[in-house]
């Protein structure tokens, strides 16, 4: 890049406003992706001064800073929406601390928490905060930091590693959500399917899960941290599982030194070049400082939904009419980084997917509450979310069903690649597990319901079903 077109580039955040990334606009061309700020979404922009200039109005709402610096790696970073319970003072100093810290040379406890994590580097450059309010932040650091910044952020704020070059914007095509408005005009309770799903084995699933957190000590898994080895084996393990199924598995890597995702198809009885994903988040996230991080809950209550859905089409003999594939992401936690991978790649083989949804959390409820259904409050497809809740009160009308504020899972990369796609979750309103991004975050504990993480396995295996269209071959 020449240094004068470097210097006349500056970074804009800004509230997200379709309008901004019309086809006429010169914003689109550099354009960095919408991220979460508490209940709103703020968009990244990279662009120069005459470009402004002509979107003037745009910047009585944004906030403007200078390019980050060459070679710098720009990240987002959020508070989660967890329950005030267990977050009284939400932004305090943690965070400055964090962000002071980040400049100064790391210490060796620093580097311990996690053995598997290698630190290169003894001194980090300062990070550059260009962006900050209330419930995110955007800096700009090194590459290492970048990497590992996930590792050392307070407990409820969250990480994104914002793409290297800009990104296309693309809205959910009309007749995509068109497609999805239809499956659920014709929507009528299938008995075929109510029996299906009702054939999903919680003996099975509390044996899955108990492999994925190490609570099963066979499985030698002690963290699922997307650089951990406990990841590779979950990897190897769920690809072994899924196959046994009839499904046909690859472990796709996305980048040098995470964990592969994992990607599972069914092919289809006839001819079709429609797909139906669902999905959930294999890697995890533990206390800071320790080596654990079994993610009972995140995300291993949706892997363990996903592989009892693949257990029973295999049991069952269910065959497809459209491709299905079920994908166990990694890179979850370090930003989407895994799903961004793999939905960039569908984007760009033009894939036809009729809908996506991403399990996340299933499993905890507040101990009293009744088992719940969280449908996201504003990332995702209002249409699918609703073929989701209007499936769930016809077979599991156990759940209350609410729209939740916890967000931004994997069906978010999907979703800005112009995919419909939604998320399950196990409650309305907030995040309340005690045990979020905590190393005790195991299934054997006092609010983790095998019954409700059944009935969203059902929710996500229904809709498949009527979106796939399928039959019994035995
Ligand atoms: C910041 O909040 C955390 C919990 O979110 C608490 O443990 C810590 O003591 C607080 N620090 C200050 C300085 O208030
Ligand atoms: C599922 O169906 C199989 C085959 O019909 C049957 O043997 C099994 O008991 C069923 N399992 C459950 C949990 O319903
Ligand atoms: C069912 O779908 C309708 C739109 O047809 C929507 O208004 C309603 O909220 C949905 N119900 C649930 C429980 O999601
Ligand atoms: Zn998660």
């Amino acid at each position: 890049m020449r240094a004068e077109a470097a210097t006349a580039l500056s970074l804009l955040v800004t509230p997200f406003q379709e309008f901004l990334l019309d086809q006429s606009s010169c914003l689109k061309q550099g354009f960095y992706g919408n991220y979460r700020d508490g209940a709103s979404m703020k968009s990244v922009f990279i662009s120069d001064q005459s470009c402004y200039r002509s979107t003037v109005m745009l910047l009585d709402f944004g906030v403007m800073a200078p390019s980050p610096e060459a070679g710098k790696q720009l990240v987002w970073i959020e508070e989660k929406a967890v329950d005030p319970s267990l977050n009284p003072s939400p932004f305090n100093s943690t965070l400055f601390d964090f962000i002071g810290r980040l400049g100064q040379p790391s210490s060796t406890s620093d580097l311990q928490w996690n053995q598997e994590v290698v630190f290169t580097t003894s001194h980090e450059a300062p990070p550059q905060l260009l962006f900050q309010s209330f419930t995110a932040a955007l800096l700009a650091v090194d590459h290492t930091t970048a990497r590992t910044i996930d590792q050392r952020l307070p407990r409820f704020w969250k990480s994104t590693i914002l793409p290297q070059e800009p990104v296309q914007y693309m809205p959910v095509p009309g007749a995509a959500v068109d497609r999805v408005g239809k499956i659920l005009t014709g929507l009528t309770k299938n008995e075929e399917i109510a029996f299906i799903v009702n054939n999903i084995s919680s003996y099975q699933m509390r044996n899955d899960i108990r492999f994925l957190t190490g609570e099963d000590s066979r499985s030698g898994i002690l963290s699922r941290h997307s650089f951990s080895d406990g990841a590779r084996t979950a990897a190897k393990w769920l690809k072994t599982r899924f196959e046994t199924t009839g499904a046909t598995c690859e472990l796709q890597d996305f980048l040098e030194g995470f964990a592969p995702n994992v990607v599972c198809r069914y092919n289809p009885v006839k001819e079709s070049d429609s797909l139906v994903l669902i999905s959930a988040h294999y890697d995890s996230r533990g206390s800071f400082g320790s080596t654990r991080a079994p993610g009972g809950n995140d995300d291993g209550s949706g892997t363990t939904a996903l592989l009892s859905i693949a257990r029973t089409i295999g049991r069952l003999g269910v065959k497809f009419h459209h491709n299905v594939e079920l994908v166990a992401f990694a890179g979850e936690e370090q930003g989407l980084l895994g799903s961004r991978a793999y939905s960039a790649k569908l984007r760009e083989q033009n894939a036809d997917i009729i809908l996506m949804i991403q399990a996340d959390m299933l499993a905890y409820h507040k101990p009293g509450e009744p088992p719940q259904l969280g449908l996201p409050e504003s990332i995702g497809t209002p249409e699918v979310s609703d073929l989701v809740g209007n499936i769930s009160t016809i077979y599991t009308p156990e759940l209350k069903i609410g729209t939740t504020r916890a967000c931004c899972s994997d069906h978010q990369s999907f979703h800005q690649q112009g995919f419909p796609a939604t998320q399950v979750f196990e409650r309305a309103d907030w995040i309340a597990d005690p045990m979020y991004h905590n190393s005790g975050d195991l299934s054997d504990r006092e609010g983790y319901d095998f019954d409700q993480l059944k009935a969203i396995a059902q929710v996500q295996f229904a809709t498949l079903l009527h979106a796939a269209g399928y039959e019994l071959s035995r």
